[in-house]
């Protein structure tokens, strides 16, 4: 198990000092809300892992909330139940617990995902969902012309899907998610349609992929996308996607039956 950071961060990146504005640029998007929804079924208790501020937990259900992070547990709204202070590894509840498990943007981060998919599924008597990026797909957005590193970042960290499919075993299926041009959740893909985004330091800090590269060089793939944009040449090349209402690119929600 990896050591935790002062704040409690458990996973690859810390949150205590990159996740202080979190909540203000990954708000969750009700379309991809939807899809966890629809996935969700008729569960009625589940446990959120990795739930940081609490993105895609719905009132409407008794929902668990699992997070090591405490800047992000700061982060949950007043309408949320308080997340317990736990790792996917080693969730502190019995087998069969929940009606359903899920984790959001958070399995790539795990110091063995195995150990936490086996935990989600122990404690879970129905769908096992985990929202996440395919590896495989990350490298083909229009961002890694630009900020190679950071996605190469990405593409090592998110695990293969044939191995979350394989671990978590059962009757798997794996849906590509449909990014929404004004999705709200903040992730690199997210802003596939609207770049100038990208120029917000904030919006790049609440993707955790950017603090695994060098400030220097984020600061050159920044100034190239500037002036890419001042010229007229990413429009050139991928204007055409300020008018896609929607985009399918790496985001896929695996659900698990057992
Ligand atoms: C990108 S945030 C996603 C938060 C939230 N699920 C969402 O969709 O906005 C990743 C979260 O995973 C959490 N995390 C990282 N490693 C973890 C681990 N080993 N166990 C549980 N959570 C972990 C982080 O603390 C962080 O809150």
């Amino acid at each position: 198990m990896r050591q935790r950071t002062t704040d409690g961060s458990a996973g690859d990146a810390d949150y205590g000092s990159i996740g202080t504005n979190y909540a203000v640029y990954r708000r969750p998007d009700p379309r991809i809300a939807e899809a966890i929804s629809r996935a969700l079924g008729q569960a009625r208790t589940v446990l959120n892992v990795g739930a940081g501020a609490g993105s895609y937990e719905s009132v409407a259900r008794q929902v668990t909330a699992v997070e090591p992070a405490a800047a992000m547990r700061a982060q949950r709204p007043a309408d949320l139940p308080e997340a317990i202070d736990a790792v996917a590894e080693d969730v502190p509840f019995a087998d069969n617990t929940f009606d359903a498990a899920m984790t959001t943007f958070s399995v790539h981060q795990w110091s063995d995902v195995a150990a936490g998919l086996r935990e989600m599924r122990r404690v879970a008597t129905g769908p096992v969902l985990v929202l996440t990026c395919d590896p495989q797909r990350v490298r083909d957005f229009w961002l890694h012309e630009y900020a190679p590193l950071v996605l190469d970042t990405e593409a090592r960290r998110y695990p293969a899907i044939e191995d979350i499919t394989r671990i978590l075993g059962g009757t798997v299926t794996v849906e590509p998610v449909p990014i929404p041009l004004d999705c709200t959740d903040g992730f690199n893909e997210a802003y596939y349609g609207r770049p100038e985004r990208l120029l917000d330091p904030g919006a790049r800090q609440a993707c955790s992929a950017w603090s695994f590269v060098a400030e220097a060089t984020r600061a050159h793939y920044v100034d190239q996308l500037r002036a890419d944009l001042d010229s007229g040449a990413w429009d050139q090349r991928h204007g055409h996607l300020r008018r896609q209402p929607e985009f399918t690119g790496s985001l896929v929600l695996v659900r698990a039956l057992p």
